[in-house]
Order: structure tokens, then C-alpha cells, then sequence
């Protein structure tokens, strides 16, 4: 990842997936995921380095309230994250004590600004899930797509990233085996995708 003035800043969807497309079970399940591989291991290290912001919805963010025991024991506080947080939600939710998160609702450009301000020369991290992320591609806001694909499959769940990209296709940038479990793909979005996008927007 590169960080060298604000042109270079990127928003990224950067998730794991299982090798049919979902990101989580249709109960928001994440079992699958941990025997996958180690995230120490991945290019997650690097990648969360240069996040400078990041965006999740709330289903993402009450997987994080739900297991916040788990998160404490792995990460050493019940929130994962230094960086500011924007939750998107319609609801009243509950704050994590001592979390640098702002609620809001709607349209995906005004927070993404706010993002990007708050970002400087880092990049922006769209958490998840799918549709979210679907909203910033949509309003032409998505430039990288990163997917840890597992190798395993869900049959059903959340879905990935439902939108149709067809044309210009998503260019493919690098391709790394991380051991038996997972695969990570690079991919850039090309400006003009977003005049293709389909699917539920909001
Ligand atoms: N595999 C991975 O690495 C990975 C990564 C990220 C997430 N996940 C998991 O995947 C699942 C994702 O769940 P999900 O697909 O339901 O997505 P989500 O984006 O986490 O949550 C969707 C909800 O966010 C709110 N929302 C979305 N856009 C909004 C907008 N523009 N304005 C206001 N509210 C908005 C709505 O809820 P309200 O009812 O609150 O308004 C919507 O129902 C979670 O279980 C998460 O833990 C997995």
C-alpha cells in the first residue's frame, strides 16, 4: 500500500468471503472464517496500517458489540479500532464505551467526505457489509476491492458484494495464496463501473 499525499488515498472493501460469495452466515455467523488462517498472518497487518477511517453497517457493528468479550481477549480493547468509525444504521444502538464512532444514515457521499477528511493521506476502509460497500460503488466512491476468499462454502449467508459489475470488468491486480485456507485478490475499480452497478440501492 502506498500512502504519499492525499491522491493517493484509496476506499477500500477489504473482507473474507467464502468461495461462493458470503461474508458471514444468514444469522451473521463468522465460525467459519477463524480456522481459515490467521489474520497476523494475512496482509492485514499492512493493510490496517494505512486505514485512516473506516465505514461499517450495523449488522458489522453488532457482530463487534455481541462478541466484544472475544474481541477484548484478542485485540486488548472491546472496540478493535484507533481509527474514527461511521456506523450506518436508521436505529438508536448503543456506543461502545471509549469508541471513536459516529452513527449516520443515508446517502454514502457526505460521510464518505467526512471520511476522507478525517483520513488525510490514509485510506478509507469500507468494513462491510456488501450492500454498504455496493453504496459507495454505486456513487462511484469504491476504488479498490480486496477479498480474502476461503476455501470453504457457505451455500447461503450475506452476500458478498451484490451488485452487477460487468463492464468495465473489475481489474484483477494481484493474486496471493495465504497457505490451504485462503486466497487474497486485489481487484481496481475502474472509473465508469458505477454507471453499471444494479441491485438494491438505497
Ligand atoms: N467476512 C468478513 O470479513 C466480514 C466483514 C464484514 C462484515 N462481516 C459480517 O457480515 C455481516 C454483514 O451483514 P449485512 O450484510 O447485513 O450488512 P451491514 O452493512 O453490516 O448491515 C446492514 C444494515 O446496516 C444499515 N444500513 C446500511 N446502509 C445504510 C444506510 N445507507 N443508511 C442507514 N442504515 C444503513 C441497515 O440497518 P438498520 O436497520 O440499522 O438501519 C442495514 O440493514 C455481518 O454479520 C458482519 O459481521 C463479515
Amino acid at each position: 500500500m502506498v500512502a504519499g499525499g492525499a491522491d493517493m488515498m484509496r476506499t477500500q472493501y477489504y473482507t473474507a468471503t467464502s468461495l461462493d460469495g458470503f461474508i458471514a452466515t444468514e444469522d451473521d455467523g463468522l465460525d467459519w472464517l477463524f480456522p481459515l488462517g490467521d489474520p497476523g498472518d494475512t496482509g492485514f497487518p499492512a493493510f490496517i496500517a494505512e486505514v485512516g477511517a473506516l465505514a461499517m453497517g450495523s449488522a458489522t457493528y453488532a457482530w463487534i458489540v455481541r462478541n466484544a468479550a472475544t474481541v477484548a481477549s484478542e485485540s486488548g480493547s472491546p472496540w478493535p479500532y484507533t481509527q474514527p468509525a461511521w456506523v450506518f444504521t436508521r436505529r438508536a444502538l448503543p456506543a461502545v464505551p471509549g469508541a471513536d464512532v459516529r452513527f449516520v444514515a443515508g446517502d454514502v457521499r457526505p460521510v464518505h467526505a467526512a471520511m476522507r477528511a478525517a483520513a488525510g493521506d490514509r485510506n478509507v476502509w469500507i468494513v462491510g457489509g456488501g450492500d454498504l460497500a455496493g453504496q459507495f460503488f454505486d456513487a462511484g466512491l469504491l476504488d479498490e476491492l480486496i477479498v480474502q476468499v476461503g476455501s470453504v462454502t457457505l451455500g447461503r449467508g450475506k452476500p458478498l458484494f451484490p451488485r452487477r459489475v460487468l463492464s468495465p470488468t473489475l481489474r484483477l491486480v494481484s493474486v496471493r495464496q495465504l497457505g490451504p485456507g485462503m486466497a487474497e485478490l486485489r481487484y481496481v475499480i475502474d472509473a465508469g463501473g458505477a454507471t453499471h452497478g444494479g441491485g438494491a440501492g438505497r
